[in-house]
């Protein structure tokens, strides 16, 4: 190994730090709620507000490496580049220096400390279009710095423009993009093919609107450099699991298995995912908002998985004990120093792996004879077909309810069923599947008419504010009255909210006036209401308020609005409080004994 994980981590933060930049650490991999996005998708997504100019409590120049998480990846990993997690090497000026230094230090940290070829780095620079100059500045820098001029190349939007795709009022900019020859002997590479993307340096100096962009007071730089990637390219590998952050836990696979990495085929793949899956699961599990698997949201991305990894542990021929097995030495070894966390949650995490494990496997091998049922039925049906109608046209698509009765009978999700589908030249109907899935939630909705769950009638757009409406005066009266008020009942409609809670005695018109000021306050905040699941336990810990019994099962669902609000609640809810309006408490009134009785409307 020519350079281990852990040396690169400290290398990257030390050449930063030695240049004014502070480390501010890595940050939760589940998104806040700010953006929508469910996990962070790079480094900088956390420093959204400071971008667009919010001041750091850290000052102007930071550094850090920020696990990040793409879950458009999943089914892609088992090759040997592809991951589910995996961390950004990061660097940020925040109105501070621009592109005369950041071209510098970004060439001075390859050339320099990473030994890469000057004469060899190649780069790309946004070429220009309606809304952005060509950026003849950062290429004039770079030439200037001994980057062959024949190597700094003008793109378009599509290469060299940065932006977090599908958001609005997020920011973004022209970007620099770093490249490097896979091999780095072979003579004569040539541009593109034969190099690979090491980082890119975005000038972030505008805001994305809903119809173009505009400039952002600050000029901002947004670096970040691949971490995994990075220490592949260092060592000279093409095999992205060959690194020292996955020997360890592939070593560990051989020993339990009896194969070997290196001789490739299934084996080898089936290796990967689980190293993969597994290292993600560690990840989301032990983060500081962990999360557990569950069948909507982030815990289903989760579950996904981890049902992904158990069954190819049985396809490796290990017991899902394996996933205990590697996590140790990812929680150990392999990324104790950089997230300490995971140590002090470790018999947590595994915890919830063998759970999850259980779960799984004990309807894995029915729900696998069942799927293969299914198969045999399809070619059957084909081969009497084709004997009665030669042209017939084979079936080669799993009917949706087929695929929902393996979702609810034996836990696959559905992608699982695809990806088996695929294995046989086979699709499935995905419609089929959520029409299934439809009908079967009807099917088992006993809510007497008029008093749906949580007291929603309906989740029309304005119930939908409403529901957050009585969380926020919820936690208010919390705060004006006594914290001993309690929610007692709610009933919803389009028009108004009716809110029930225990309270000894009518409310003063001045402490109705604080209670509505204050609501009104939080909705003026613009607070992202951010939606979470955990365990009952974390709940209870955490203090989130709702109703702590069995019903709740397990897993539960939790909104928070900042500090302010901390429920467990089924939703649905609006996605940040700025869109209420204005909140209104129309009467408040005695119920019943020692209950008190709120009208509330939004305006
Ligand atoms: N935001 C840039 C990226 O994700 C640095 O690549």
């Amino acid at each position: 190994m020519k350079i281990t994980g852990k040396e690169l981590r400290q290398k990257w933060l030390d050449f930063y730090k030695a240049r004014g930049h502070a480390d501010i650490g890595a940050v939760s991999l589940i998104g806040d709620g700010a953006t929508g996005v469910m996990f962070n998708v790079a480094g900088m997504q956390p420093l959204m507000p400071y971008l667009l100019g919010k001041q750091h409590p850290a000052g102007k120049r930071l550094c850090n490496v920020q696990g990040c998480m793409r879950t458009v990846d999943i089914d892609s990993v088992g090759d040997a580049s592809h991951f589910t997690f995996f961390e950004m090497m990061g660097n940020w000026s925040l109105g501070d220096y621009f592109k005369k230094e950041k071209t510098a230090w970004t060439f001075e940290l390859l050339t320099r400390v990473f030994g890469l070829d000057k004469d060899k780095l190649c780069t790309t620079v946004f070429e220009g279009n309606a809304s952005a100059p060509r950026d003849s500045e950062t290429a004039e820098l770079l030439i200037g710095l001994g980057i062959r001029p024949e190597h700094v190349f003008f793109l378009p939007k599509s290469d060299n423009w940065w932006e977090l795709e599908g958001t609005v009022g997020t920011p973004c900019g022209p970007d620099n993009e770093w490249f490097y020859p896979l091999d780095a002997d072979k003579k004569d590479p040539v541009f593109p093919d034969d190099y690979v993307e090491i980082g890119n340096d975005v000038y972030m100096q505008y805001k994305k609107t809903a119809d173009g962009y505009e400039p952002l007071a600050s000029k901002n730089v947004d670096t970040g450099f691949g971490f995994d990637r990075m220490l592949l390219f260092l060592n000279g590998l093409d095999d992205a699991y060959l690194t020292d952050l996955f020997t360890g836990v592939l070593k560990k696979l051989e020993e339990l298995s009896g194969k070997k990495y290196a001789d490739g085929g299934e084996a080898q793949r089936a290796m990967r995912i689980i190293a993969d899956h597994t290292r993600t699961t560690v990840m989301l599990i032990g983060d500081v908002q962990g999360i557990l698997p569950s069948n909507v949201g982030a815990g289903y991305i989760l579950r996904r998985i981890m049902r992904r990894a158990i069954r190819y542990c049985r396809q490796l021929g290990v017991s899902s004990d394996a996933m205990c097995e590697a996590a140790k030495i990812y929680i150990r070894e392999v990324y104790n120093e950089a997230y300490p966390l995971l140590a002090e949650k470790e018999e947590y995490i595994l915890g919830e792996i063998k759970k999850e494990a259980e779960r799984f496997e004990a309807t894995l091998a029915t729900g696998m004879k069942e799927f293969d049922k299914c198969i045999a039925g399809i070619a059957r049906k084909n081969e009497f077909m084709k004997k009665q109608d030669p042209a017939y046209i084979e079936e080669t698509v799993i009917g949706g309810k087929q695929a929902f009765r393996l979702y609810d009978t034996y836990g696959f999700p559905l992608e699982l069923t695809e990806e088996l589908a695929a294995e046989k030249g086979l699709s499935v109907d995905r419609e089929g599947f959520e029409a299934a899935f439809k009908e079967h939630q009807e099917k088992s909705r006993v809510i007497p008419k008029g008093e749906a769950k949580g007291g929603l009638e309906s989740h029309s757009e304005m119930a939908t504010k409403y529901h957050t409406a009585t969380h926020l005066l919820n936690a208010a009266l919390k705060r004006v009255l006594s914290p001993d008020c309690n929610q007692k009942g709610s009933n919803i409609n389009d028009e108004r909210m009716r809110f029930d809670f225990n309270f000894e005695r009518a409310m003063t018109p001045e402490e109705v006036k604080a209670v509505e000021d204050l609501v009104n306050e939080k909705i003026r905040e613009d607070i992202p209401v951010v939606f979470r699941e955990m365990s009952l336990e974390e709940a209870r810990a955490e203090q989130f308020v709702g109703v702590f019994d069995s019903k709740y099962g397990e897993v539960v669902k939790t909104y928070s609005i900042g500090d302010f609000s901390k429920e467990m609640c089924g939703g649905p809810h609006v996605e940040r409080t700025g869109v209420l309006g204005h909140f209104r408490i129309v009467k408040e009134q005695s119920s019943s004994a020692g209950i008190r009785r709120i009208k509330a409307v939004l305006e």
